[in-house]
């Protein structure tokens, strides 16, 4: 029912799928416990791990069926010049704590304009993001993320070669993808993302400074070793890039 709702009203959609998600996380991932990433990990909990990112594909795939809030791509990559600034310099840092800032090149578009909101309402922290996005509408959100989503990204089928990073991610994939690129535009591809950042933004998840349910539980069980072995994996896959607007 809440789908039916959804496409006559694109942003209620985004949240919609986010609050199903938050209940799918919490019913359907019994599995997901700390110690998951123990290579002693037995037969019984993976076949109940498969069966739950299953379970959780399916839900993905109804969810990303209706097409995200179309935005105005040209006005937003008009208003993008703003953001060059840092998005469109290739290994440009955050000063403190020191960490590249995000690609968004070929981002989904509803998790872009969720982490604009996410700056606004205060449930992400930076101070120049949070000053940025105090000012926009939802159009303006909406237009940026129609730009920095339609540029296309080269993408790898599946996995990789990385054994140890595709053996951690199993429980991302149902969400993250096979291949890092997101199943759903709701979510974020972490395929080609700058190491350092998706480190940072995984112990936001873990310290609570980033408040968001669905990653609170899916980061909480880590460790610092499983954090690495995770970043280092996305972030070899090809996917997001840094754009700079001619
Ligand atoms: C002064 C540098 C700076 C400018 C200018 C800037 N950003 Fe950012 N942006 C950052 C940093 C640093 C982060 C990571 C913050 C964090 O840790 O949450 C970020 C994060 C983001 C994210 C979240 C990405 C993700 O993967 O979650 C989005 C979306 C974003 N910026 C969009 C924009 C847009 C749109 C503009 C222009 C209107 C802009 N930014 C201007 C530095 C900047
Ligand atoms: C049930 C779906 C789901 C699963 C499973 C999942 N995630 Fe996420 N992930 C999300 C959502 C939703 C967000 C955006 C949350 C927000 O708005 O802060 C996200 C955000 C992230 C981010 C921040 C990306 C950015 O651009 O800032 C990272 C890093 C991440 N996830 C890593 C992981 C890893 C590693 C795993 C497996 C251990 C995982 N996720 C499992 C749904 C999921």
């Amino acid at each position: 029912m809440m789908l039916a709702r959804a496409s006559a009203d694109s942003r209620n959609y985004v949240w919609n799928s986010r609050a199903s998600v938050t209940t799918i996380a919490a019913s359907d991932f019994p599995a997901v416990r700390p110690g998951w990433l123990n290579p002693e990990i037995t037969l019984v909990t993976k076949m109940k791990i498969a069966a739950s990112i299953l379970t959780l594909s399916i839900a993905c795939a109804f969810l990303a069926s209706p097409a995200a809030a179309q935005g105005d791509a040209e006005r937003g990559a008009k208003l993008a010049y703003t953001c060059q600034g840092c998005h469109g310099i290739e290994g440009y840092r955050n000063a403190y704590p020191s960490y590249r800032v995000p690609k968004l090149g070929g981002q989904k578009a509803a998790y872009l304009v969720a982490a604009l909101q996410g700056y606004r309402d205060g449930t992400r922290e930076h101070p120049t993001m949070q000053a940025q996005a105090a000012s926009m509408s939802d159009e303006d959100m909406q237009d940026l993320a129609a730009y920095f989503s339609g540029i296309a990204n080269d993408t790898v089928a599946a996995g990789g070669s990385d054994t140890e990073g595709i053996e951690a991610a199993q429980t991302c994939i149902a969400c993250h993808g096979q291949n890092g690129i997101a199943v759903s535009p709701t979510w974020p591809t972490l395929a080609g993302q700058h190491q350092d950042y998706l480190e940072h933004a995984l112990n936001q998840y873990r310290d609570g400074t980033r408040k968001n349910p669905v990653m609170a539980q899916m980061a909480a069980p880590l460790s610092d070793a499983d954090v690495a072995v995770l970043v280092r994996y996305y972030a070899r896959l090809k996917g997001l890039e840094t754009t700079v607007v001619e």
